[in-house]
């Protein structure tokens, strides 16, 4: 018989008591995979929420920097979270004691993946992370392992459940983003602090990672442009619905004559295209794929279940010896990646204006957008009395009559340019909204 595989877990909170039940209930599937069994012999954990979770076999470890460098454990599988100690310091502790590590921390590998991938190569052990970005939808493996012999010219998904939910819920509801956003909280989706999720920081670190391994750079999530989801209103939606669009909170990585853009922001994409189809908390990735055409792969992005197969599959990898660079490259090969400056930004544009609604409003828009070399692909004005902000009187001659633009490709610069002399012209009032547009 092989020795068993030990692991030990650092967080038993939801993910940590998924995983234990998880590795109990497969456990002759994960044997007869693994070719050894797989058995939880210790944990540390600040404390046991679940009352129905038997941990009374297993050894309590006070200190889990004291469990990852345990002479009983063979993996360390951290789920304590953090982009800080003691998550990276027992990660640490557990590679420099020759252990594979398993950990669900995007956080942490945002910000120190790079350091931490070369301790574990110089050790000869695994730091696996599938469960990081996506929860169940296995992207990490498929682009370092399932898809090593191809390049990729794109990479972006929805990677965020919380925003995907409240988007979902305005457009097919037109509820506020304030109503979404407290049912989101209520349903356990959004993170404790929920600027996180919705200001696209949660997205910012998922997109850092994927953008290593899809590119092979050094991840970095300093080099990620952000923008998140709280200004969406209701008209936004709607005009992009009448567009043939819809608007999702998109992690883009692409590679430009700039360098690699990463970017986070709230994104009009193809009512047909396969992202928009993704409602709800469900997360998506697509990759276009150089040679061939593209793929989209949909799942659950979060939650205890989904969260737990990401971890259980790393885990198995440990057991059957599989060990792969954990950002598809020797770190030392890794290149640098700076922020592709998102001024460069090439493509196309949603604009909202609320323009004052008098002769000459719109000669002076159209000008100044052809002044910087912007063409437009639609342009439509709403009756003014629709009156999205209130107050204004429809009846008078200057009320302003919201205005959507939808330009071809053209660079961001130009349009802040553009958008900033059209708000000292006074032909509109309010701050225009600005939606970038992704394309199939
Ligand atoms: N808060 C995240 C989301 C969950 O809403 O998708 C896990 O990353």
């Amino acid at each position: 018989m092989v020795a068993p595989l030990k692991v030990g877990i650092a967080g038993l909170g939801t993910v940590g008591a998924a995983v234990l039940r998880l590795i109990r209930k497969e456990q002759a599937t994960l044997t007869a995979r693994c070719g050894r069994p797989v058995e939880v012999v210790a944990f540390s954990a600040k404390e046991v929420r679940d009352p129905d979770l038997d941990v009374s076999k297993l050894r309590r470890v006070d200190d889990p920097l004291a469990l990852a460098a345990d002479a009983g454990i063979d993996v360390f599988v951290e789920l304590m979270g953090g982009e800080g100690d003691p998550a990276k310091a027992a990660i640490e502790a557990a590679l420099s004691a020759g252990k594979s590590v398993v950990t669900a921390n995007k956080a942490l590998l945002a910000r120190h993946g790079l350091a931490l991938a070369a301790l574990a190569e110089k050790k000869g052990v695994a730091i696996n992370f599938e469960a990081a970005v996506a929860g169940a939808i296995p992207i990490v493996k498929t682009l370092r392992e399932g898809l090593a012999g191809s390049s990729f010219s794109r990479v972006y998904g929805i990677l965020n459940g919380t925003c995907n939910y409240i988007l979902t819920r305005m457009e097919q509801e037109k509820l506020s983003f304030k109503e979404c956003l407290k049912d989101a909280q209520r349903l356990g989706y959004a993170e404790a602090d929920p600027g996180f999720d919705i200001d696209g920081h949660d997205t910012a670190q998922k997109l850092s990672i994927l953008a290593s391994l899809a590119f092979g750079t050094k991840v970095n999530q300093e080099a990620v442009y952000v923008e998140g989801i709280s200004s969406i209103a209701s008209e936004d939606l709607e005009a992009a619905d009448e567009l043939g669009y819809r608007v999702k909170l998109l992690g883009v990585a692409v590679r430009t004559d700039k360098g690699i853009e990463q970017r986070v922001h709230p994104t009009m994409v193809p009512k047909e295209s396969a992202i928009a189809q993704v409602m709800g908390v469900t997360n998506a990735v697509s990759l276009d794929v150089i040679g061939f055409s593209p793929l989209t792969l949909v799942g659950p992005g979060a939650g205890g279940a989904a969260t737990a197969s990401a971890v259980v599959a790393d885990i198995g990898d440990i057991g059957r010896g599989v060990r792969a660079a954990p950002f598809g490259l020797p770190s030392e090969k890794l290149k640098s990646n700076g922020r592709a400056p998102m001024q460069r930004h090439e493509g196309g544009y949603y604009i909202r204006l609320l323009a004052v609604d008098r002769p000459g409003t719109f000669a002076a828009i159209a000008g100044t957008l052809a002044q910087e070399k912007i063409s437009l692909e639609s342009i439509v004005q709403k009756h003014r009395n629709t009156r999205p902000h209130g107050g204004d009187d429809p009846k008078s001659a200057d009320a302003p009559a919201p205005v959507i633009l939808i330009t071809y490709a053209t660079t961001e610069d130009a349009v802040r340019r553009a958008l900033k002399a059209i708000e000292k012209q006074g032909v509109i009032t309010g701050r225009p909204q600005l939606i970038r547009i992704e394309k199939n």
